[in-house]
């Protein structure tokens, strides 16, 4: 029977010695001494290396004493008490082979890289430290959220890439088509024949699973979608990519109040979670990356996010004294400037901000008595600005019928979303999260490019 390998995170957190373990992972260093050399293996368990003492004698030596950076090495050993500072173990090899070898273009030689090179090299930077440990809490983090919703009542709805509605209404849409772009189709008028399209008419990478979970949570009661989500807005920014993942909780008889309750609880949970089961990761981050970092992520579990109104916020806006790239005016969209002076110099803290102006909000929140708001909400967090944007729906089919009027949406085409208002309808609200922002939070690595395996922005891929 082959016997099975031996992770080195569980290694290096053995109680005790152990007989012939077998090691396996990728060279990070070789250090030579006249009769023996020492390797730093890697595995990808966890951050630590495993320090591995290969001598004169051990079968495999000679083969191995030269072994290169990246190169894949297999060992038999024992797992023994570590002579070297800041290490309990170290495995003393009695075989070692090499699986895969490496050569001198090995890209990460053991030195400092620009983050643009390994942007460059995406297919190896999952080696470097930094990114092995951003990636370990991608997927943790990944966890947490299921388990937070599984652990709360919600149910997971999987909700279609490929559709047919402009959620958002922004009209950042990718098209997906099986015409023929050179020749495509055109009815008499000239205009492209999509009904000769793959789905007889035009059809759409998704922006937000939102609507179809409207339908769930209306039917469930509380559902969460976790998906990829496609937006082809051209925001060259290190906030903004064009396909990102999304968690978008969604709950029947909610109100606007109730739903920023449970962001703000949602956000502090999954940070507990990472603070207490990433500790290793984090501390790389918190040394290497921000040295504030630690104590803005215990802040944020600990106190309570500030609230405030939108209108509230743009007086805050307009008696600082900062100058703004984009000016401050009730009915606009507050700019990422706005958002960041708000939670990281005037609150110190992350905040929820609420009822914006409807004009710059989609067809489906609901409008306030006052006629001019809607029950929307955005939570912002120092350093990135906003994570969350969510809100209570409009369940009146009176006033949502008003409101696809007034944003040019056809009642024909959205009649299965207005049947949710027709049969049994409830106050509802729900959020979008954007996973990889939280994870910028969560790490302090500032740009969006950096937390995504293979990014996608304008222009790359
Ligand atoms: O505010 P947004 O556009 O909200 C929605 O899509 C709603 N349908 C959500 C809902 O109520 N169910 O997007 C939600 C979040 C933003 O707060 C942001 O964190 C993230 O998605 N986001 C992006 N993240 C990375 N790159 C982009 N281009 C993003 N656009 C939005």
């Amino acid at each position: 029977m082959t016997q099975e390998r031996a992770e080195i995170a569980s290694l290096l957190e053995s109680e005790s010695e152990r007989k012939d373990v077998l090691i396996q992972g990728w060279v990070r260093t070789r250090r030579d001494s006249k009769s023996f050399f020492f390797l730093e293996l890697n595995d990808g368990s966890c951050l630590k290396n495993i320090q591995v003492v290969v001598t004169g004698e051990t079968p495999g030596y000679e083969e191995l004493k030269a072994v290169r950076t990246g190169a894949s090495v297999s060992v038999l050993g024992d797992l023994v008490p570590s002579q070297g500072k800041g290490q309990k173990w170290e495995a003393a090899a009695k075989e070692i082979s090499l699986i895969g070898d490496s050569c001198e273009t090995y890209p990460l030689q053991k030195k400092r890289h620009s983050m643009e090179f390994l942007r460059e090299i995406s297919h190896l930077r999952p080696r470097a430290n930094l990114f092995g440990a951003v990636f370990r809490v991608r997927s943790r983090l990944s966890f947490a959220i299921h388990r937070f919703f599984q652990e709360h009542g919600f149910f997971y709805v999987n909700t279609p890439i490929i559709t047919a509605s402009d959620c958002e209404g922004a009209g950042d849409l990718f098209k997906v088509t099986t015409l023929d772009m050179h020749e495509p189709p055109r009815s008499e008028d000239g205009l492209l024949d999509f009904s000769q399209d793959f789905f007889s008419q035009p059809t759409y990478l998704t922006v937000s699973g939102q609507l179809e979970g409207e339908a769930f949570a209306t039917s469930l009661g509380k559902i969460y979608t976790f998906g990829p989500t496609f937006r082809a807005e051209n925001s060259n920014t290190s906030r903004h990519a064009s396909e990102f993942w999304m968690v978008e909780p969604e709950i029947a008889f909610c109100d606007l109040e109730q739903d920023m309750g449970w962001a703000e609880d949602f956000v502090k949970w999954v940070i507990k979670d990472i603070l207490d089961y990433c500790q290793d990761d984090l501390s790389l981050f918190f040394q290497f990356v921000d040295k504030t970092l630690e104590e803005r992520l215990k802040f944020v579990v600990e106190r309570p996010f500030h609230r405030v109104s939108y209108t509230e916020a743009i007086h805050i806006l307009h008696n600082s004294d900062k100058k703004w790239e984009y000016p401050v005016m009730w009915g606009a969209n507050l700019q990422s400037e706005h958002e960041r002076f708000l939670t990281e110099e005037h609150f110190k803290s992350p905040v929820t901000v609420y009822d914006y102006p409807r004009d710059v909000k989609p067809f489906y929140m609901r409008g306030n008595d006052d006629g001019e708001t809607v029950a929307a909400m955005d939570v912002l967090v120092p350093g990135i600005g906003e994570i969350i944007g969510g809100s209570q729906r409009e369940e009146r089919l009176d006033r949502l019928l008003d409101n696809m009027k007034a944003h040019g949406i056809s009642h024909e085409e959205y009649s299965w979303y207005v049947d949710l208002r027709r049969y049994g309808s409830v106050p509802h609200a729900g959020f979008g999260l954007g996973f990889e922002r939280l994870l910028m939070f969560v790490t302090g690595v500032a740009n969006i490019r950096d937390v995504i395996p293979f990014a996608r922005t304008p222009g790359t891929v």
